[in-house]
Order: structure tokens, then sequence, then C-alpha cells
């Protein structure tokens, strides 16, 4: 690789972070970094163009989710293609831009990893100028010889050997999981070429936090867990939690995670009853487990309310779920709230405990 490439120093500090690990096997992750990290310089470059680039509006079609799909989704999910194809060590990818996964022209029985991706995050967001992200998640090929199909993504996020996101905000950020704590790149534009630079090396999202975020025009379909927790959030000082909280909503997943990563803080995208067959927004493969996974390898904490996110094996490609992530103890408590139904009562009745009155000035 040589240094006007924009990975040669991203691969470099990869080489450092992976001393130990079996050499093929660092050498393979390594190059998969790279083609994604390749293919998300190019879809900084146009969505920092945006309209300029021709990449705002409706591409006129819809995906798998029935949801409209933007001219700069499909950019992405193309250039995100172009780049793994050309990866030797990836046998196949899966966006959730395409019903079905993709298997790599050339190297679909011999690549060692499974990519799996949103091309790009918060797409609501792209012409008012506001944060988005590109995620992914590295699998194991574990039937090398054979080309994949979609039954082997089928992979519990305990499973993934890589995982990250890139933020599209005022600097373009890598935020990286090798399993070994997590890494933040910057794009630095100032050089001939751009280039991935190490900002910071082990992110700890730190474990007490004033902070949520929660789409709440969705209040009246949560269920009792989650409407107590925001309530006693909301109570701030004068309720049971006798602190004030400030809430947050960006509606770009990426921004949200990468805010709690930088100060603490809660996200929630928890099951609602809107739609009884969809027990929640995001994607499992390429939303919750990507990020439950970095939010582990942090200190924190990732659940769907009840089981934690990275134990979830998938029965599909593009399957909902229930997302509540961020600082340790917050995670805990809703899940303590989750795992019992007794009490699931209004924050008011805590005035009357006096474990739970605010002691007199
Ligand atoms: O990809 C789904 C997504 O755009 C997330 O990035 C974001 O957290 C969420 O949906 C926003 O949802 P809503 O439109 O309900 O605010
Ligand atoms: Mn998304």
């Amino acid at each position: 690789m040589n240094n006007t490439s924009p990975t040669s120093l991203l691969d470099e500090a990869l080489q450092r972070h992976l001393a130990g690990m079996d050499p093929d096997a660092a050498l393979a992750l390594r190059e998969t970094l790279c083609a994604v990290a390749r293919a998300c310089v190019r879809i900084s470059d146009v969505a920092s163009l945006g309209v300029l680039a021709d990449a705002h509006g409706l591409a006129g079609a819809s995906h798998v989710h029935g949801e409209e799909q933007k001219r700069l989704d499909l950019i992405a999910d193309d250039l995100m293609a172009a780049s793994l194809e050309g990866c030797r060590h990836v046998a196949a990818w899966a966006s959730e831009e395409h019903e079905q996964p993709h298997v790599s022209h050339a190297h679909g029985a011999q690549g060692s990893h499974l990519v799996v991706f949103d091309p790009l995050d918060g797409s609501s967001n792209i012409e008012a100028n506001i944060s988005i992200g590109t995620i992914f998640s590295v699998l194991p090929h574990r039937y090398r010889g054979m080309a994949p199909g979609a039954a082997d993504f089928m992979q519990p996020g305990h499973q993934q050997i890589a995982a990250g996101y890139v933020l599209y905000g005022p600097a373009t950020l890598m935020v990286l999981t090798c399993r070994r704590g997590v890494l933040v790149f910057g794009l630095d534009r100032r050089g001939d070429a751009p280039q991935w630079v190490l900002t910071y090396d082990n992110v700890r999202i730190a474990e007490h936090t004033r902070e949520f975020a929660i789409n709440a025009s969705n209040q009246r379909f949560w269920e009792k867990p989650i409407q107590r927790y925001v309530a006693e959030c909301v109570a701030g000082d004068s309720g049971p939690r006798m602190k004030d909280f400030n809430m947050r909503w960006v509606a770009s997943m990426v921004a949200e995670v990468h805010r709690i990563m930088t100060r603490g803080g809660v996200f929630l995208y928890p099951r609602d009853t809107r739609e009884p067959r969809k027990p929640g927004r995001l994607r499992l493969m390429v939303e919750a487990a990507p990020m439950a996974l970095l939010v582990e390898q942090a200190g924190g904490r990732a659940t769907n309310g009840t089981s934690e996110l990275l134990d979830l094996v998938p029965d599909t490609l593009h399957q909902r779920v229930p997302v509540i992530l961020g600082s340790k103890d917050e995670i805990d408590r809703i899940v303590s709230y989750h795992a019992d139904p007794s009490e699931n009562v209004s924050w008011q009745l805590f005035k009357t405990r006096s474990l739970f009155v605010q002691p007199q000035a």
C-alpha cells in the first residue's frame, strides 16, 4: 500500500493494534477494513458535496423495509459494493438496501469474511445537512470453499470479528472495534490525499449520565418499563431520580451513538405497539448488532430490554429489534424495570416511599 492511499495510516495503526493475532487473520481483517474505509472516503466526498454532486432527493424506489430510498442511499450502497468486490477476503456482503446478500464474483468461495452494512444511516437528515453515517459489521465466513448464502449470515452479534461506523458530520470519523477496545480515526484532508488518522485508542463510555435520546412522538405506543424510565427522567429533580435529565434526538443512530461515545447517555428505540408484527424500528444485523459490539467494547451495555443484543440470533437478514444502549448504569436500570413487571408504576408513587423522598434542604 503506498502512502498516497487513504488507508496507509489506518493500515499501519491496525497492524500495531492487531499485534499478537494470527498473522493471516490480521492481514485479512486489515484488508477488509481498509476496503470499507476506502468506500467511506468516497461516500464522505459525495455527502459533503450534496446537491452539487446531484446526491440529494429521492431515488424513486423503495427497499425491502418499504421505505423510500434516497439517491445518497444508493450511491453509498454502490460505493461499498464496488470496494468490497475488490477485496479478496470478502466472500459476500449484505446491505440494508437489498433483500438478499450479494456473493463476490471473484472471491465468493475463498473469502474469509462476510460484511453487513447500512450504507447510509439517518437518510431523513441528508437534505437538512445533519450528520449521517455508515454502519458496518464483519462476520466470519465459516464454510470456506463454498459460496455463502443468506443462512451463513444468521450469526449472533457476539460472532462479529469487527464492527464500526463512519460519521459524516462536521468532521468525518471512523469508530471501530476489532474486539480489542474502541478506536477512533479522523479523516484528515489536509495533505495531497485524505488519510484516516488514529485520534483515540481506548474510548470508554461514561458509566453515569443525565442524558437520554428517544423519539418521544411514539410515547403512546411504548411499553410500561419505557414509560416508567422516561417519566422518571422527565420528572427530574422532583422525581425518584432526584436529578434533572436532558433529552436529545438527532434521528441518525450513528450521531446518537457517537454522542454517547463522547459523553455518555442512553439511546432508546424500544419495542412499541404501532405495528405489532414489527417489534422495533432498527435492524438487528446492520444497526443493532454492530452498535452493540462497539458500545460493549467501550464499557457500555446494549439490550432489547430482556436480552443482550449480542446474543440475538437473526431469523432473517432484515429483522428488526428494540434497541436500548449506552451508559451501563442506566441500561442496568432499564433492564431491571423490564425484569420486574410489578414495578411498572408511575414515578409519582415513589414520592410516597421514604427511600425516594427527596431530602429536605
Ligand atoms: O436507520 C434508521 C434511523 O434513521 C436511525 O438512524 C434513527 O435512529 C432512526 O431511524 C430515526 O427514527 P425516527 O424517524 O423515528 O426518528
Ligand atoms: Mn440506518
